[in-house]
């Protein structure tokens, strides 16, 4: 374990196809969260396994068409919406990998690294989530998110602590190649801890799930498209 950004743990991880390793183990990492609010993992997964990923996810939200609520696999563009409780920019591609919710070409793309996310955040917050509702209807929502840039962000919001405890957000896009400038930004007892330089492509942040948290604005002096892949861009699996 080093700390190289202050305040901040970072810890080595692989992944080897399957599952992710931690060069500290996961019950460790857990408590740390829980203590601390925040760690980030080193080089969870390669950039260019990510990079298919971000690729293929991309070329779908621009040949497929966008819905507002849908019983399968969707993906939405927002826009400073008038009627939601934060206000963001951000184009969410929406994931069920149940059988018949998703499409089979994009989930033997995207399955290993969201399952393997799953065993991850479950072993670091002790629970037992999955990608198919359990009794109280909960599940594993797989999200891509691009902030795009030209503006994306994401206003300051929290979420409440259960269930999920531990949130993950994988780095699917690299800084000073898909986008300039812009990242998360976690408060943890009236500090602001900056990812924006340290959250690399296959870097994963782990974060206690009612930290204060914001994406502040990306490439803001350039101009919005949706029709182009830059930005930041995040995988994400939020359990409710
Ligand atoms: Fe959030």
């Amino acid at each position: 374990m080093s700390e190289i950004v202050p305040g901040i743990t970072i810890i080595d991880a692989s992944y080897d196809g399957a599952s992710i390793s931690t060069a500290v183990p996961a019950q460790e990492i857990g408590d740390l969260v829980v203590r601390d609010g925040l760690a980030l993992l080193k080089g969870a997964f390669p950039a260019d396994l990510l990079r298919g990923i971000l690729d293929g996810v991309f070329a779908w939200g621009q040949t497929t068409a966008p819905q507002r609520e849908a019983e399968t696999s969707s993906h939405r563009i927002d826009e400073r919406p008038v009627k939601s409780q934060t206000p963001h920019t951000f184009h969410s591609h929406n994931f069920q990998l149940c059988p018949g919710a998703i499409d089979a070409e994009m989930d033997t793309l995207i399955r290993p690294v969201f399952t393997a996310m799953r065993d991850l955040q479950n072993a670091v917050a002790k629970t037992n989530a999955g990608f198919e509702p359990d009794p109280a209807g909960r599940l594993m929502r797989p999200q891509v998110i691009q902030y795009p840039s030209g503006g994306g962000f994401f206003g300051k919001h929290v979420h409440p602590l259960e269930p999920q405890r531990v949130g993950l957000i994988v780095g699917l896009s690299e800084k000073g190649r898909d986008f300039n400038n812009g990242g998360t930004i976690f408060r943890v007892d009236n500090t602001d801890y900056s990812f924006e330089d340290t959250h690399d492509m296959g870097d994963i942040i782990l974060f206690r799930y009612d930290l204060p948290h914001w994406i502040t604005p990306i490439d803001a002096n350039e101009q919005l498209d949706w029709t182009h892949q830059a930005g930041r861009w995040t995988m994400v699996l939020p359990y409710y």
